[in-house]
């Protein structure tokens, strides 16, 4: 319930009107395009409360490092404006750092926030969806996801997907809301991968515990 109320703020922040068109409980429907909810001046907007985070972003950024073995590869999915990107590719300027999002207004401002840091021969950012990652399989060390679980619709090919991409004994690290990771997220990696280990941590946002973070670790 609680999730539920704060999933709507959000929404109602980023998309400057409320998520009653959009019911969570549904998932609405994009196969493999964006269904525009982050398109132009709402990607503008999310940015905008996304720098409020920053302090979040260098967090995760830092335990995603922790994930990535000397020049190793790193797997943003759906990374918004990239305010992550870039902290991840800050945090390890030896790592090869890629972006993808669904979205094309999201895919320009993280290539922008790139460039903005000098970043941009170094972190590639593309339009693509999590069910269809344009990545060679196993050729990721460490995924990473902030935030978008909850938008994908089809939960079991995603996760199949980062499961073809990301090495075995390679990581997942999500942060999303702990009813979506226990939930359908849960039931999607014991569907791909039953050996996989997970480590769990709570997250707090304004003050609540609705977010978790997985660290997965790939048999
Ligand atoms: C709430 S934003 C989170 C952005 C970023 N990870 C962060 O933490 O700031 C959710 C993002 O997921 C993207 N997204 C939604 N469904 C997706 C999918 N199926 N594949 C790739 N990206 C997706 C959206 O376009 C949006 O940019």
């Amino acid at each position: 319930m609680l999730d539920r109320i704060v999933h709507h703020l959000i929404h109602r922040r980023a998309h400057g009107h409320a998520a009653s068109t959009h019911p969570e409980g549904g998932h609405v429907g994009h196969d493999l395009h964006g269904d525009g909810r982050f398109a132009g001046e709402h990607a503008e907007r999310y940015d905008r409360q996304a720098r409020t985070r920053s302090r979040s972003y260098r967090r995760t950024a830092r335990e995603v490092a922790a994930l990535v073995p000397d020049g190793g590869h790193v797997l943003d999915v759906g990374t918004g404006p990239g305010r992550l990107l870039v902290e991840i590719a800050r945090a390890r300027p030896d790592a090869e750092v890629t972006g993808v999002d669904v979205e094309p207004a999201m895919v320009e401002l993280a290539q922008r926030a790139a460039r903005a840091e000098g970043l941009g021969e170094r972190v590639r950012v593309e339009v693509a969806n999590v069910a269809e990652l344009p990545l060679e399989a196993f050729s990721v060390d460490a995924a990473v996801a902030t935030l978008t679980v909850h938008h994908w619709p089809d939960a079991d090919r995603a996760v199949r997907e980062l499961v073809r991409v990301v090495r075995p004994g390679g990581s997942l690290l999500v942060v999303d809301f702990r009813s979506e990771l226990d939930g359908r997220f849960r039931a999607a990696l014991d569907a791909a991968v039953p050996g996989a280990r997970v480590r769990r941590a709570r997250r707090w946002m304004w003050g609540m515990p609705v977010l978790a973070s997985w660290t997965v670790t790939l048999p």
